[in-house]
């Protein structure tokens, strides 16, 4: 059986018939998003950024958006990794993955040493559904996919279903820099010149910024969490840092793979926190010098520092100030604290 982690198969040629009722879908997504608002683009990879139901995306990205919507079939037994840019998901996507198929692959010769976890959990709207519409249904479960959609866009399927959803969020003013960063590295790739700093925060804290408002996904993910605990599992990129062995352990069971007492005594779940770890990622191979298929840069984009707090030694005091007043003013009432 294919393992749920080869995606080739899944772009196929198909009957002629579907090749041509997926050309006119296409089609049709790239004129829904050509009249939608729009706004400057600031990434490298687009033409221009859109306003669809409440959220901005990237033009290309708005298309896959809208294609998960209309043709992705969720299972009872998917786990979607859904994230804010920039919030972890290099990381959750490694950790999920390697939870979730510990029993298939010794850690020594684990897919995590020789393959990007980006590659093994694809973003469905930025890579399996770009510009193209891919068939999952040959997937075997359990299906590990990820998303940057917000959880009131998700297709109403994965809601129905009762896939389960690991949403990882961050602090904004780290994942502001951690952005910036990775943009212009994606830019220098392309020899764009750097985007500027001040611009930037202001699109930002405007809400302007792919797959955002930021707070506003995160909120978006957050009230889910409350409303369907057993179905939303809300972290932070700050408290996995904190506390990795037990937040570890809280996905495992939220996922349907607990850890037995036997794998925890045997040292597990240290295994695969050190597998995972920005150290053993960022060192290998794979991730010094190789690329995903289709990504303009190379995987090294996706580790820079991997600590908590570095955005302060960005921002300046009034940038802080700023930050932290719209996460009061949005998130507070709430209960989320970022
Ligand atoms: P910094 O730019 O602050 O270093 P994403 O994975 O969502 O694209 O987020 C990227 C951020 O996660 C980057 O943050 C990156 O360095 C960090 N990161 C990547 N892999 C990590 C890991 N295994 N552990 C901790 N942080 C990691």
């Amino acid at each position: 059986m294919a393992d749920s982690y080869s995606f080739s198969n899944c772009f196929v040629t198909k009957t002629r018939e579907e090749e041509e009722e997926n050309a006119r879908s296409l089609q049709r997504y790239k004129n829904l998003v050509s009249n939608l608002p729009k706004g400057e683009a600031s990434a490298a990879f687009e033409d221009f950024i859109c306003l669809y139901q409440g959220f901005w995306f990237a033009d290309v990205h708005c298309q896959g958006v809208l294609a998960v919507q209309d043709h992705f079939k969720a299972r009872s037994t998917d786990v979607i990794i859904a994230t804010n840019p920039k919030s972890g998901a290099t990381w959750i996507k490694a950790l999920v993955f390697a939870i979730v198929n510990r029993s298939k692959y010794p850690i020594y010769n684990h897919p995590l040493l020789s393959q990007n976890p980006h590659g093994l959990v694809p973003f469905m709207e930025i890579s399996l559904y770009n510009n193209r519409i891919p068939d999952l249904e040959i997937l075997p479960s359990a299906r590990i996919l990820a998303t940057h959609i917000s959880y009131t866009s998700l297709p109403q399927s994965m809601i129905d279903s009762g896939s389960r959803i690991v949403y990882i969020t961050r602090n904004p003013k780290d994942a502001f820099v951690s952005y910036w960063h990775f943009k212009n590295k994606m830019r220098t790739v392309l020899s764009k010149p750097p985007l500027n700093f001040m611009e930037e925060f202001e699109q930002f804290c405007m809400g302007v910024s792919h797959f955002g408002p930021f707070w506003d996904h995160a909120l978006s993910y957050w009230k889910a969490s409350l409303e369907r605990p057993q179905h939303v599992l809300f972290i932070k990129y700050e408290d996995l840092h904190a506390d990795p062995v037990l937040h570890l352990k809280r996905i495992a069971q939220f996922v349907g793979c607990p850890f037995s007492s036997e794998e925890e005594k045997e040292g597990m779940v240290d295994e695969i926190l050190k597998l995972c770890s920005f150290e053993t990622l960022s060192n290998l191979k794979v991730n010094k010098t190789g690329k995903i298929t289709g990504a303009p840069f190379p995987n090294e984009a996706f580790f820079r520092k991997g600590q908590v707090g570095d955005g302060t030694n960005h921002l300046t005091s009034e940038m802080i100030e700023r930050l932290d007043q719209i996460t009061e003013e949005k998130c507070h009432g709430y209960g989320l604290i970022m």
